[in-house]
């Protein structure tokens, strides 16, 4: 195990270049396996849950090649539509193999999730979605275990907090097989589903809508393999817009699509920084201590929950109070009380925090919950006074591409060492989170 230490204080300058997203890349890869023939995927980041989806697809049978950003997928050996608890328990996103193997192989035995670090996350929407095309559905003994001959029907997708991203994902692979046609209404509207749709797309699937709020799919008798390059990783560059505004530097970004990220990069205007975009690259950068803001997260369009916990981390530098309301994972404010360890105000509420700024965070040991909570401290600790070491960092690994040395060449005096002792236990046991979630619920 290992720790990143972080001496703060400095402001970044230069260039950064963002990896393909994460969260196109697992549905995606997943998707490969619908095909008859081979699939070349380029810009596949080196995270690790993409290694472990890749991981899981090999023990499916199917044949895995990695060459740099490159992946290719043979699912022509695709022999054993069952996925085990030890992968999935580490990587939900292993639910979006589900629809895939169900269309392709008429079976499929997916080990139910279990509990996370960002609060409840159900997976009902994934079932309703296929048990309408006619899968038949029993969970046994922690596994899902879906069988039959998919047909083409109405789905809605609304759930309590808007659509679902992998759900609208699972429903359009499995859909794509499927005899006849599937609309999906409420679909989430992500950029990663877009992409997976022009995936699909290339592949000789049939999809119209995806962007939309209502998504057609006709059935089609067979996929073909094909080559594609996925779209850059939205969240993990406004991590780096907010790490240029958050040490008061200015650095810019390479391989963006601001148009993906209109509403964060607005949101981020507000609170003085300095935005300039060019069709190659964006500038971003700040000068002052950051306004405050009113935010709640909210489905695409709206301000992505993944990159709640990274604003969070500047608002605390904000000059007044700022109020954060999560929308989408009311729970998802675990890692605030590792702000706190560093001199933040933060007052929770149910559901939403209240930021009163302060003018420095100071440095301290901490340890990160889950992917983004990581990038908050990290964030945190680049601004703060004195040293922030920061354990439990495989999290950070699940989704961020070379994180330290990235960050290194901007000018961040960062690194990454050995754990010589193993981080306490935390709320990332589940028992721990039960009482952590009851504890903010009941608050006033
Ligand atoms: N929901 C249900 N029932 C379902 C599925 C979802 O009620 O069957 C609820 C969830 O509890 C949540 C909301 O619907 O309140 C949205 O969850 P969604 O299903 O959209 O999340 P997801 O598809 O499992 C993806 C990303 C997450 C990101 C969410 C929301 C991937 C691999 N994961 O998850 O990314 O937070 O959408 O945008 O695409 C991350 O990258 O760190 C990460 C957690």
């Amino acid at each position: 195990m290992e720790k990143i230490i972080i001496e703060g204080n400095h402001p970044l300058k230069g260039e950064v270049s963002i990896s393909g997203a994460k969260n196109s890349a697992l549905p995606i890869l997943s998707a490969a396996l619908l095909a008859e023939t081979p699939s070349r995927i380029k810009n596949i980041p080196c995270v690790k849950d993409v290694e472990t989806m890749l991981k899981i697809i090999s023990s499916l049978g199917a044949k895995v090649e990695r060459k740099g950003d490159m992946v290719q997928i043979n699912p022509t050996t695709l022999s054993n539509p069952f996925a085990s608890y030890e992968f999935v328990s580490t990587m939900r996103a292993s639910i979006c193999l589900l629809g895939p193997l169900l269309t392709k192989k008429g079976r499929a035995k997916i080990s139910l999730p279990g509990g996370c670090a960002i609060g409840p996350r159900p997976i009902d929407l994934h079932l309703k979605g296929l048990k309408k095309l006619g899968a038949k559905i029993e969970i046994e003994k922690g596994y899902i275990i879906a069988y039959g001959k998919l047909k083409g029907d109405n789905v809605d997708l609304k759930g309590p907090f808007g659509s679902s991203v992998l759900a609208t994902a699972n429903i359009m692979m499995a859909a794509c097989l499927a005899e006849g046609k599937t609309t999906i209404f409420h679909s989430a509207q992500e950029p990663e589903i877009v992409d997976l749709a022009n995936f699909l797309n290339k592949m000789g699937g049939k999809i119209k809508g995806a962007g939309e709020r209502k998504i057609e799919i006709k059935g089609v008798k067979a996929l073909k393999g094909t080559e594609y390059t996925i779209i850059p990783d939205r969240i993990e560059a406004i991590t780096y817009a907010i790490a240029a505004i958050i040490t008061k530097g200015e650095i810019e970004i390479k391989n963006i699509i601001p148009e993906h990220l209109t509403f964060p990069l607005k949101k981020l205007k507000q609170t003085g920084a300095t935005l300039h975009l060019f069709p190659e690259k964006t500038r971003v950068g700040a000068q002052e201590r950051p306004r405050p803001l009113h935010l709640t997260t909210a489905p695409y369009p709206g301000l992505p929950t993944d990159i709640q916990p990274m604003l969070t981390a500047l608002l605390c530098l904000c000059e007044g109070k700022s109020v954060v309301k999560e929308a989408i994972y009311p729970h998802r404010f675990l890692y605030t009380g590792e702000l706190q360890r560093m001199g933040a105000n933060i007052i929770p509420r149910k559901a939403s925090i209240i930021i009163n700024g302060v003018k420095q965070l100071k440095g301290a040991k901490l340890m990160a919950s889950d992917i983004r909570a990581g990038a908050s401290l990290v964030l945190a600790g680049l601004s703060a006074k004195g040293e922030t070491t920061i354990s439990r960092i495989y999290h950070i690994d699940r989704g961020y591409e070379r994180l330290t040395e990235k960050l290194s060449t901007l000018g961040a005096k960062i690194k990454r060492e050995p754990e010589k002792t193993p981080p306490p236990v935390s709320t990332e046991n589940s028992q721990d989170l039960k009482h952590y979630v009851k504890a903010i619920l009941t608050r006033k």
